[in-house]
């Protein structure tokens, strides 16, 4: 069933727990996040960034996920559409016009008013539509193999300008640096809780979004619920999930020819972490 994207981070906030947002690529990733949350009966997000439209198209994404969920409505479990790491206004009407429900835009790498400009500009703009907005303040960085000596300060989002940034901007929900980073290699040893409790205390209001969850452990994840944090985005489990199956399906038979036979299981692979993550996100206080 489609939902919208800040209900679903509403009622999650509400009741105290937690929804996992997932990275899509094709249609095989799409299927099976559908699946997860229906052998669950909970609620997720379907999102995806600039680089999956320009892959599949704008058009054929949108189709290909609302299709998806519309063929599932008989199910009932409530799946939004949201754009992931969207990088400026015309990304977020391109995202707006294939059917998203809610857009991220990322101005995180710019300076605290630059952020707050553009961000102004896209609640502006996507709020006229019916669709809700997450910002970034502080940065989750992308971090290679090989960095050293990460200076975390650099990465954390201070919670006076979050409460500022939100109050000037009305967007409706915020991801936040408290020591995560993207990809499957790095994060801060330990999370700055106290700077979540504060954040969360200045913006009780405001589903807080934790990116770079691929990598957190269930006892992280349910420290993080504890002290406010609503939505995990997960990626690059997904694709550990889909491409490792893909290599050991193909790696010792040559014969094997069938797409289906090989994508099958790959979806299933990553049906299984969906379903793994979200029994993680959810679990209560
Ligand atoms: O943080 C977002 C994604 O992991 C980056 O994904 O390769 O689709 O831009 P992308
Ligand atoms: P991971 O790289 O940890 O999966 O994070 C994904 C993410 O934050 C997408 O926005
Ligand atoms: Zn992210």
């Amino acid at each position: 069933m489609r939902e919208k994207t800040l209900n679903i981070l509403q009622a999650a906030q509400k009741r105290g727990y937690a929804v996992g947002a997932f990275n899509v690529t094709n249609l095989e990733t799409i299927q099976a996040v559908v699946e997860g949350a229906n052998r669950l009966k909970s609620p997720c997000i379907i999102q995806a960034t600039n680089k999956t439209m320009v892959y599949l198209g704008d058009k054929i994404l949108g189709e290909m996920v609302n299709l998806v969920i519309e063929n599932n409505s008989d199910k009932k479990t409530p799946i939004g559409f949201h754009l992931d790491h969207g990088a400026s206004l015309d990304e977020v009407i391109r995202a707006i016009d294939l059917g998203m429900d809610s857009v991220m835009i990322d101005a995180s790498r710019k300076n605290f008013q630059e952020n707050l400009r553009i961000t102004q500009q896209v609640v502006a703009y996507a709020h006229k539509r019916g669709v809700a907005v997450q910002a970034e303040l502080g940065n989750v960085p992308y971090l290679g193999r090989e960095e050293q000596n990460i200076n975390w300060e650099e990465f954390m989002t201070d919670p006076e300008e979050a409460k500022q940034l939100v109050e000037e901007s009305g967007v409706d929900a915020l991801a936040v640096g408290i020591g995560n980073a993207h990809g499957f290699f790095r994060e801060r040893e330990l999370p700055d809780w106290d700077r979540l409790i504060k954040i969360k205390k200045l913006i009780p209001n405001i589903p807080l979004i934790l990116h770079g969850a691929s990598d957190w452990s269930a006892e992280k994840v349910s420290q993080a619920v504890d002290r406010g944090i609503t939505c995990f985005n997960v990626d690059t489990d997904l694709r550990i999930a889909f491409i490792t199956s893909l290599r050991d399906s193909l790696k010792d038979d040559y014969g094997l020819v069938d797409p289906r036979k090989v994508l099958s299981k790959a979806r299933e692979k990553v049906q299984e972490k969906v379903q793994e993550k979200i029994l993680m996100f959810a679990r209560k206080k």
